[in-house]
């Protein structure tokens, strides 16, 4: 019996290794998290009722005792060094060069890349296969015994894989936490009202010294290796099969790996960069090494950093400015935001001198006020925003700013919406700075795409009285123009061309172009698609518009609204008494397939073979009306995988539902 419950556990705790692998290292996990947790609930189970079978390193003993007083220091038996940094393509170069004329050779060395991972370096030492040491780089000589919290870490395999193993392997590499986990254990301590934290590198840091390590076990920390200290054998003959060796000994690797000649590193750079806000971690840049160890060695140190391998940095996406004031600006849709003024500073590659406070509630919240000094922020094409107020280092004198209650520019009332955190001016189009935003949507590219009218004109046309709304347009001269912001004959004659060409159109642009509240242009052009015409829009009812896909309660209100102003119909009218046309959208019918007039389809779930949109599209063309939502109308229901509470309501009602398999069939597509 005892040999039995032995067994079990042995086999338990193999089979808990082996996803912990999976998931890990592999990030290909064969099992759900509550199948997981079973396992160790089963193990922890027999584990308790028959200790003498307990392994040290079984995958339930990762929390242990926490040290009575701090961390125990660790020499490294080999210094953790640090990298030298390049910023450019021509410093990039310039490191191979000096590299390949030190080899004295004609080509340059074989390379790697990888992502350089934003987190805090860690030793890992394995002896026999079993964690013995785990420590902080400290000053690269010296760290700090960190072994009880880097056993909490789930990714950190307690015992190698495999049976063949050097005696003697320490493992480098990056604790970091995931910019998910980091988001989600925030909210988490925020809820709890504890101390959150900065950034994913702090939250890293903070948790790995933790004294505590039943905390740092709630702390979602993730470890990947870059390199070796000290090991007892060989694991291979170049960077990049030493990397593989540890992931088939169990130990997470840097991901991403890119190995060949320095052109093929500059492409890895670009791309790398470009889905950097993508990747589930933050990282500041790109390590570049020599593939080969003989080279490496070869090579060798200058100081305290190996000359066979460089970082190549990224634009730092976070840099500290002052806040020198907070504006206010009127959107189209008369929304009131707050706009930080800063310090010019470089910061993701740009110098930025404004960022984005989104609402006074978001003032409030960081409780920003002029003079500050801020940390910025910019990641890829994002808008600049403000994470952090020093307000440690905030003058007495400083004031919070006050929440407007007249519009700026018009002076009309505040309004807020109940639930809605932004302000809005009351004022509509006799706001000027409404009018403005409303003009510059109304000829953009996507809208009439009115080639020449561009925001300065488009101010003084406003501040001359000569344009209050779009149709004002359409009844500007050649000559009325001219020497208008130091416009010349010939460019005030293709202004008014521009304006004139712009009236041949299509009803989506057309709608786009109105400026409806919530009507991007997808929505246009499924609501072009499904009226097909502007009267048949107009006159739509709240549910109407509802049964159309992507239209919710609120974007069919606000729709409803914009027609039932007099105004609006009026402008509009006036649009096409100018000439604003577009064809009339005949829909065409297909000859094959089924004829599906008078018919209602939804369409949920993911497919497969195709988009939503181009199953819609295929049964608009036979003849279907394509709607958002299931009701007893509804004809039929195409359900792919994850289809959740419009198959339920589908089902509820009676209403027919196929599959994607069967829609192919019917498209006669197969
Ligand atoms: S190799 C000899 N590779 O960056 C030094 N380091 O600025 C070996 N880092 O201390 C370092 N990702 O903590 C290497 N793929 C990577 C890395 C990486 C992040 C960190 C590491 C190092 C620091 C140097």
């Amino acid at each position: 019996m005892t040999e039995i419950v032995a067994q079990r556990i042995r086999d338990l705790v193999t089979e808990i290794r082996q996803h912990d692998y999976n998931y890990h290292v592999l990030d290909e996990p064969t099992i759900g998290d509550s199948q997981y947790d079973l396992l160790l609930a089963e193990l922890k189970r027999l584990e308790s009722e028959h200790p003498e079978f307990l392994d040290p390193n079984s995958p339930t003993q990762r929390v242990g005792a926490k040290p009575d007083s701090g961390f125990e220091e660790v020499a490294h038996r080999i210094p953790m060094l640090s990298l030298d940094n390049v910023f450019d393509l021509d410093e990039f170069r310039q490191f191979v060069e000096r590299m390949t004329d030190r080899l004295d050779q004609s080509d340059s060395p074989y390379l790697t890349a990888e992502p350089k991972l934003d987190g805090l370096a860690l030793s890992i030492r394995y002896e026999h296969g079993r964690l013995v040491l785990a420590a902080t780089r400290g000053d690269g000589q010296t760290g700090e015994n960190v072994t009880q919290n880097v056993r909490t870490i789930r990714s950190i395999p307690l015992t190698l894989k495999g049976s063949h193993y050097p005696d003697v392997l320490e493992v480098r590499g990056e604790v970091i936490m995931k910019k998910a986990d980091f988001a989600a254990m925030n909210q988490r301590l925020a809820e709890a009202s504890e101390k959150t934290f900065v950034n994913p590198r702090n939250a890293a840091a903070g948790s790995l010294r933790q004294l505590d390590p039943s905390i740092v076990a709630t702390r979602p920390l993730s470890f990947y290796a870059y390199g070796l200290g000290e090991v007892s054998e060989p694991l291979g003959t170049t960077h990049s099969e030493v990397m593989d060796a540890l992931k088939n000994l169990g130990i997470p690797v840097n991901p991403g790996l890119v190995r060949g000649e320095p052109r093929v590193i500059e492409t890895a750079y670009e791309s790398l960069m470009a889905r950097r806000d993508d990747l589930p971690y933050e990282i500041d840049g790109m390590v570049v090494k020599v593939d080969a160890l003989t080279l490496q060695n070869a090579l060798g140190f200058v100081a305290r950093a190996p000359r066979f391998a460089t970082a190549w940095k990224f634009p730092a996406q976070e840099a500290a400015t002052r806040l020198v004031a907070i504006d206010v600006q009127v959107g189209r849709t008369g929304a009131i935001t707050p706009v930080a003024r800063l310090e010019p500073v470089f910061v993701g590659g740009v110098t930025v001198s404004n960022a984005t406070l989104h609402n006074f509630d978001e003032v409030a919240r960081l409780d920003a006020r002029p003079g500050d000094q801020v940390m910025v922020r910019r990641a890829g094409d994002v808008i600049p925003q403000i994470v952090r107020v020093m307000t440690e280092q905030r003058s007495d004198v400083s004031r919070p700013i006050s929440i407007p209650t007249e519009c700026p520019i018009c002076q009309s009332p505040v309004e807020r919406a109940e639930g809605e955190a932004v302000i809005r001016c009351s004022g509509g189009l006799i706001c000027r700075a409404q009018r403005l935003e409303h003009l510059k949507h109304f000829v953009s590219r996507k809208a009439m795409d009115i080639d020449g009218v561009g925001e300065r004109l488009l101010e003084i046309l406003i501040e001359k009285e000569w344009v209050a709304t779009p149709a004002d347009l359409y009844r500007l001269s050649a000559e009325s123009i001219e020497g208008l912001d130091r416009m010349g004959e010939k460019s005030a004659h293709n202004v008014i061309q521009a304006i004139a060409q712009s009236k041949e159109t299509t009803f989506a642009r057309f709608l786009y172009a109105l400026g409806i509240r919530d009507v991007g242009e997808a929505t246009a052009r499924t609501l072009a698609a499904e009226f097909g015409d502007l009267d048949r829009l107009i006159q739509a009812t709240h549910d109407e518009l509802m049964d159309v896909e992507d239209v919710g309660p609120v974007v069919a209100s606000h729709i409803r609204a914009f027609f039932e102003v007099d105004r609006n119909r009026a402008v509009i009218q006036d649009l096409i008494d100018l000439g604003v046309h577009w064809p009339i959208a005949t829909v065409e019918v297909s000859q094959d397939g089924p004829d599906l007039t008078g018919q209602t389809w939804v369409l949920t779930g993911t497919l497969e073979t195709m988009t939503r949109d181009e199953a819609s599209d295929k049964l608009r063309a036979l003849g279907a009306k394509v709607s958002g939502s299931v009701s007893a109308k509804t004809t039929m229901l195409v359900a792919g995988p994850g289809a959740g509470s419009k198959l339920a309501k589908a089902e509820s009602l009676g209403v027919d539902v196929i599959d994607e398999a069967a829609l192919i069939a019917l498209l006669g597509e197969s």
